[in-house]
């Protein structure tokens, strides 16, 4: 038994925030953000928006675009790093929302890496008889744990949702996952605190810090030998890829991923400029972004990739 992708969805918010925009803000500009990566323009939350609004709406998409009661899903899993509550998770606030009992619904924090990881348990279930339908979700509200003083990150993150329905099959779909993890890179990229750090005034301030140089050799580095164990583990060449379709964290990592694949860019879905760093949304972003203009097709090969804060990082090698 294997998993196939039966339809995609996505949602942004309505407000966005250009480079110019953040020009006010901090001592940037557009042409320092547009050359070190790519972005022009990012999506940023209502002040009256959940991560699980935005998840809801990516959801319904995705449950419109696939034409099934929503009471056939019987998995859900939403990959977030920043969930509404600390309890009960994203994925139970959801499945309530959607009015869908009894199945098995959690959250996976695997930061940027998020989606491809959600992606791997919920094929699992699948292949293993335990689910039959899924819904798999990628939803961030960065934009609330962006320290706004701080240029060297405020440029770059930003809030959105991507979601997919995957169903068993006999035939593939989903070929292979690769989920890996190394926690002794923690510091490059966290947060200033969490839980530990609860005062008596509760959680406050949760910001994101970054060591950008670091983790950009990294991130270029680690998603090389990715593609290298996701073809090999498939018997497969650069060549049998048709689409590539990157976590969107910078447009020089994509860029240097598909140097390495020797894939001329008219094969890599790019939607950092429109939607900066999503995290964990921004895989399914792009991959909905590419379904729905009709560039990616069914029967093509895909391979979806990321790399994230632990530092995590993964792959997905998809028959569409
Ligand atoms: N606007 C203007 N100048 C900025 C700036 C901004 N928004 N952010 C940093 N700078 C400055 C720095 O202060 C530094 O100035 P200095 O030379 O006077 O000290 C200079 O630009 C170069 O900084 P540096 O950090 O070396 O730039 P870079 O080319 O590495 O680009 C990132 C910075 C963050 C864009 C890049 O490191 C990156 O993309 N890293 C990976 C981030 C990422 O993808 N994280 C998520 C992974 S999932």
């Amino acid at each position: 038994m294997f998993s196939r992708i039966m339809a995609t969805g996505s949602y942004l918010p309505d407000k966005i925030l250009t480079n110019q925009d953040l020009e006010n803000i901090v001592d940037t500009t557009d042409q320092w953000i547009t050359e070190r990566t790519g972005i022009k323009q990012r999506h940023i939350v209502a002040d009256d928006q959940s991560t699980c609004d935005l998840a809801e709406f990516a959801a319904r998409n995705a449950l419109e675009a696939a034409d099934i009661d929503p009471q056939s899903i019987d998995l859900i899993i939403v990959a977030t790093t920043t969930p509404d509550r600390v309890f009960p998770s994203t994925a139970c606030l959801l499945q309530q929302r959607l009015d869908i009992h009894g199945c098995p619904a959690f959250d996976v924090q695997a930061v940027c890496t998020g989606f491809v990881y959600a992606l791997d348990i919920a094929d699992k279930f699948i292949k293993t008889g335990a689910a039959k339908r899924a819904l798999v979700i990628g939803a961030e509200t960065l934009s609330r744990i962006v320290d706004w003083t701080d240029r060297t990150t405020c440029v770059l993150f930003a809030d959105g949702a991507g979601a997919v329905i995957i169903e068993a099959s006999e035939e593939p779909g989903i070929l292979s996952t690769h989920i890996h993890a190394d926690g002794s890179f923690a510091e490059l990229l966290t947060t200033n605190g969490g839980i530990t750090d609860v005062g008596p005034d509760g959680l406050d301030n949760i910001l994101i810090e970054m060591k950008g140089n670091e983790v950009f050799k990294m991130a270029v580095n680690t998603l090389g030998r990715i593609v290298d164990e996701t073809l090999s583990a498939n018997n497969m060449q650069k060549s049998d890829i048709d689409w590539l379709v990157p976590h969107q964290a910078n447009i020089r990592i994509i860029n240097a991923t598909a140097k390495k694949l020797k894939m001329s860019t008219d094969h890599v879905v790019t939607t950092v400029q429109n939607h900066g760093n999503t995290s964990a949304a921004s895989v399914p972003l792009a991959l909905d972004t590419a379904v729905r203009d009709g560039r990616i097709k069914r029967g093509e090969t895909i391979l979806l990739e990321a790399f994230g804060g632990g530092f995590t990082w993964g792959s997905a090698l998809i028959k569409y």
